[in-house]
């Protein structure tokens, strides 16, 4: 696997990691994931992401990384609802138990939280001062809430910002990763696969198939494919190195079985052309700051959502 610096941190991080959520979904796959993130272990995906809103996650990496402690990158948040200052050092102490580990090596407030910022950050340095966590970091920060969240810190720097990022989400690369790559801040892209929803050649287009390959056009699934034809790799493959492009960008799969995790692993040691980048950049584009300001509105509103139908759910069992 190909590691590069972590930031400013110094520290050299596996590109391509392993996330994490819902691999606790179904307790019967349990061994199988535990399996799979072992052998990414074996093959250096040794960047590990999880977090306290990942419920049973975080008991299945303890196990997954138990006696291999000091082999792993250990990722893990705290969410925005026990991002107060006691809150955040009880939270962490809650991970570290279910992770089996005495100290992460980075870890992350999961979004932007209802407390003030400078509380978080408070308690994430008095983590980083008790040994607990050696690196700290947020999640889903836009430029302005990172700088405030910079602003707030007394001792200690930023070092990972984790945020959306996969073909069909580039907006990242719009400001958010000038932004990082200046102060040295690693960006973690999450949801390279877009949660599941990795491209395809879906029934409808292959219906038109015909009629665009007598054009000339092809399909975007079809530019994965040609290009991962040339170097003997899969489009996932593909899709992984455009995303891993920039030095200052990891990016953390979730793959719940060996298969996928091998190959996933083979997404890094080998290079685009120019010529494949600006395909594949033509193929998927940035959106437009109109676009990308409605999906992350959309995404905030859904979240919101979500927090409401969970309050209710719980108001109503309590
Ligand atoms: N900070 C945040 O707010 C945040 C939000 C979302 C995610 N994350 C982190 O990012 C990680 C990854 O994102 P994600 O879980 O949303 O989704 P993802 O990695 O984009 O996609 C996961 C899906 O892709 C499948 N897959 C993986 N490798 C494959 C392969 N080689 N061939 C075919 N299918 C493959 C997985 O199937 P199998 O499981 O069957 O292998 C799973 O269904 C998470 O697990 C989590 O750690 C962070």
């Amino acid at each position: 696997m190909v590691n590069r610096q972590f930031g400013w941190t110094g520290v050299e991080v596996p590109v391509i990691g392993q996330g994490t959520w819902e691999i606790e979904a179904r307790p019967e796959l349990e061994d199988g994931a535990v399996e799979a993130l072992r052998a990414g272990l074996d093959l250096g995906l040794a960047h590990i992401d999880t977090a306290e809103g990942y419920g049973r996650a975080q008991d299945v990496r303890g196990k997954a990384i138990a006696g291999r402690r000091r082999q792993v990158f250990l990722v893990t948040k705290v969410g925005p609802s026990n991002a107060s200052y006691e809150g955040t050092l009880r939270a962490c102490e809650r991970s570290l138990k279910r992770l089996r580990t005495e100290w992460l090596d980075l870890y992350l407030l999961h979004w932007p939280s209802h407390y003030p910022i400078a509380e978080t950050m408070r308690a994430l340095e008095a983590l980083v001062a008790a040994g607990q966590t050696r690196f700290i970091g947020v999640s889903n920060f836009n430029v302005s809430q990172l700088r405030a969240a910079q602003a707030a810190l007394r001792n200690e720097r930023l070092a990972c910002n984790q945020v959306p990022y996969h073909l069909g989400a580039r907006g990242i690369e719009r400001q958010l990763l000038p932004y990082c790559a200046a102060h040295r801040i690693a960006v973690v892209g999450y949801s390279p696969f877009a949660h599941g929803n990795f491209v395809s050649r879906s029934s409808t287009e292959r219906h038109i198939l015909d009629e665009l390959v007598r054009c000339g056009a092809l399909f975007r699934w079809d530019v994965l494919a040609q290009v991962g034809e040339r170097h003997h790799r899969t489009p996932r493959q593909v899709a992984l190195n455009f995303l891993t492009r920039s030095p200052s960008v990891f990016t953390i799969p979730k793959a719940s079985i060996v298969q996928h995790v091998r190959e996933n692993a083979g997404g890094v040691g080998w290079s685009l052309s120019d010529y494949e980048i600006a395909a594949i950049d033509r193929a998927f584009p940035t959106p437009t700051s109109l676009q990308h300001w409605m999906r992350r509105a959309t995404r905030r509103a859904m979240r919101s959502l979500t927090r409401i139908s969970h309050s209710k759910v719980n108001r109503n069992c309590s």
